[in-house]
């Protein structure tokens, strides 16, 4: 095993790797404004947005004797302490010391750092630290004949490295997707090559019959009782994955299945759709299969304890395991000589 790939099963989500990331937390319509608790890579954070309307994210601590924000309230962009009331701005700045009387010099320690904090794709995104990865491109975004669905941000008890090694696995749909599409896939997994996919993803392209009699009939917009689709799925590190469905209609279902480590063992796990349809079928109606297949991924997840093994022992990967094998070998590279590091307490 290399050496970073033993640090790396040490803690990856408190890593330095990971607190450069950009990581999804919270729904952009969750905010508004705010405050809301939320815990990325093992640090506590206050979401709320700014006089701007812009979203920041501040250590969930006051300067003043460490109450978390998170219980305070948010007023002109402002967020009050619940325990003696010391107001912060968007920039963490301290702007109010009630006791001390309007006008009072505040302490220059009452001022917080903010983390890096963006909305994007009607989520809002942190960094901890200064981001060294870009927000995955999603160029859908700014195409009018698709349409945007954002689904809830839910926790999952279960590893980000567990859940991106079984999105990146098809072989597991005819056993865990049997309520929803697996009925009709394939046991056998054909050889798969992995490469470089559009907009930076790397992964596989791939052609499946899937079931379309329990539900599937809205997402796919036929109403045979299979359906053919051609897809693609890929990885953008740290935890994006990519999947591209096209139905011989000429219909574009994509989804982005993001996943943020709050820590080691558990992750906030958002995805959005992205599809080119006649808009008529609406949103609600689309994710309801989406939401099904991930209640069926959740469900096993859940059940398997502790983070996925970086290195080569603990695991043991066959050939249609190439893919999520080829996305840890360069998330153990990401996370590099920082892998293992923990956050300052
Ligand atoms: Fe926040 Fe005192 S602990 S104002
Ligand atoms: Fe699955």
């Amino acid at each position: 095993m290399t050496e970073a790939a033993d640090a790396g099963n040490d803690s990856f989500a408190t890593s330095e790797a990971m607190r450069s990331s950009w990581l999804p937390v919270a729904r952009s319509s969750e905010v508004a404004p705010g405050p809301l608790a939320r815990t990325v890579c093992g640090v506590d954070l206050v979401v709320f947005r700014g006089a701007d309307g812009t979203p920041t994210a501040l250590p969930d601590r006051c300067s003043h004797r460490n109450a978390p924000l998170s219980g305070g309230e948010v007023a002109d962009g402002c967020l009050a302490c619940p325990y003696h009331g010391w107001s912060f701005d968007g920039g963490g700045r301290c702007v109010e010391v009630p006791s001390s009387g309007p006008g009072a010099t505040v302490p220059p320690k009452a001022h917080l750092d903010a983390h890096h904090c963006v909305d994007r794709y009607g989520l809002v995104w942190v960094s901890i630290d200064e981001p060294r990865t870009e927000i995955p491109p999603a160029p859908y975004d700014d195409d009018p004949a698709f349409r945007r669905i954002n689904t809830p941000v839910e926790v999952w008890e279960s590893a980000s490295t567990r859940m991106i090694d079984n999105f990146m696995d098809i072989s597991h749909f005819p056993w865990v997707h049997t309520g929803t599409f697996g009925s009709a896939a394939e046991r056998i997994v054909a050889p798969i090559e992995v490469g470089d996919l559009p907009d930076s993803f790397v992964g596989y392209a791939y052609d499946v019959t899937a079931d379309n009699s329990t539900g599937g009939a809205t997402t796919s917009g036929e109403d045979t009782d299979t359906v053919h689709r051609f897809m693609s799925t890929g990885f953008v590190l740290p935890f994006t994955v990519r999947s591209t469905i096209r139905y011989d209609s000429g219909l574009e279902h994509v989804i982005y299945l993001l996943m943020a480590p709050i820590d080691d063992e558990r992750s906030y796990f958002t995805f959005i759709v992205w599809r080119r349809d006649d808009f008529a079928t609406p949103a609600d109606e689309i994710i309801e299969f989406d939401l099904a297949i991930g209640a069926e991924d959740k469900a096993m997840l859940e059940r398997i304890p502790g983070p996925l093994p970086l290195g080569n022992a603990g695991v043991v990967s066959v050939q249609s395991d190439r893919p999520s094998v080829e996305w840890k070998r360069r998330f153990v590279e990401f996370l590099g000589a920082g892998a293992g590091t923990r956050a300052a307490p």
